[in-house]
């Protein structure tokens, strides 16, 4: 019968089968369960043969790059190379608002970041991603080009002359599959049961120009959504939770002094499979609590709002 160790020795065989004895490949580490999970397979698989990178793209949320490497380098010692790109990403997305905008411009830039990492990599000749089965088929759309390196997206966008074959080895599996098999591999509950975050990160999450300021707006209050959520044991309850920062500024009054300062919005949702959602009914002591945790710590922020609208119309993200 099928079991997950059985799958694992199957998937280990046929990784080394495929690589061969002295083949080296190349992982894109996201932070997120699909990549975790396929960069530990093959560590299981190849070891040190196995070279991960993960790029910092300056849109990350607060702590996320720190916590890929005390996993991965830390506890697993999966060999990782971190690349410090945020500048060259925030630069280029200086002054840009639309939305497919942002998501073109990291999507264009990672993989040339990505690249231009991965040529640093010697000998190496197979590039693994972590692809499901929902994403051979296909199942997913999303509001524009996206920043995974998903086959079906932006492998095709890889340089012909890197030549990399592709090692998958989730792509027949369904999303609670491989969080199983995350488990089996010793992924901690934490990374094994996130929420999902959308490659284009908290570019999309910060609503007009994206600049280090408004990024360190909205990262702190999704920093304390994210606490509240978790103390709150509502983590596991919802889709995704998350702050939004507003291009809106309103008025506000703090001791004797007006402000005149930012919106933010708390977006929660209950879904199933991210294609419909619900908002979720967070108890009012929580959103009390994010509230005023946002407003009390969060200087240059004054006013949150909830987001009431469920998907169809509205989408999960504001972007
Ligand atoms: P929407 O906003 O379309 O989102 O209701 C559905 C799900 O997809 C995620 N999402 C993205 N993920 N790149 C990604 O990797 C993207 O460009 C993107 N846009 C949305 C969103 O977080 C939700 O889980």
């Amino acid at each position: 019968s099928w079991t997950m160790k059985g799958f694992i020795d199957e998937a280990v065989e046929t990784i080394r089968k495929q690589v061969g004895e002295e083949g080296r490949v190349i992982c894109g580490l996201s932070g997120g369960v699909d990549s975790s999970v396929a960069a530990l397979l093959l560590h299981r698989a190849i070891g040190p043969r196995l070279q991960c990178i993960f790029v910092d793209n300056g849109v990350l949320r607060q702590g996320e790059r720190a916590q890929v490497e005390a996993l991965f380098v830390d506890r697993f010692h999966v060999p990782l190379k971190t690349v410090d790109a945020r500048e060259r990403f925030l630069s280029k997305l200086a002054g840009v608002t639309d939305p497919e905008q942002k998501r073109k411009i990291i999507g264009r830039e990672f993989i040339a970041v990505f690249e231009e990492a991965s040529r640093d990599v010697q000998d190496a000749g197979f590039l693994a991603q972590g692809t499901l089965y929902p994403d051979v088929i296909e199942s997913v759309s999303w509001k524009g080009p996206s920043v995974t390196i998903k086959s079906h997206h932006n492998v095709g966008g890889l340089p012909e002359h890197m030549k990399l074959k592709l090692v998958e080895p989730l792509r027949e599996l369904f999303k609670d599959e491989v969080r199983a098999l995350g488990r089996e591999l010793g992924l901690p509950d934490e990374m094994v049961s996130r929420q999902p975050f959308p490659g284009p990160g908290l570019a999309i999450r910060v609503l007009g120009e994206v600049n280090e300021k408004r990024l360190d707006l909205v990262r702190r209050a999704d920093a304390i959504v994210q606490e509240e959520i978790h103390k709150a044991g509502l983590y596991k309850e919802v889709w995704q939770a998350f702050a939004v920062l507003l291009p809106v500024q309103s008025v506000g009054v703090m001791g004797d002094e007006r402000t005149y300062e930012s919106t933010c919005v708390l977006r929660a949702v209950t879904s199933v499979d991210g294609m419909t959602a619900d908002w979720a009914r967070i108890p009012y002591p929580i959103l009390e609590k994010i509230s005023s945790r946002i407003t009390n710590e969060v200087r240059g922020i004054n006013r949150v709002v909830y987001d009431i609208s469920s998907k169809p119309p509205a989408t999960i993200e504001w972007e």
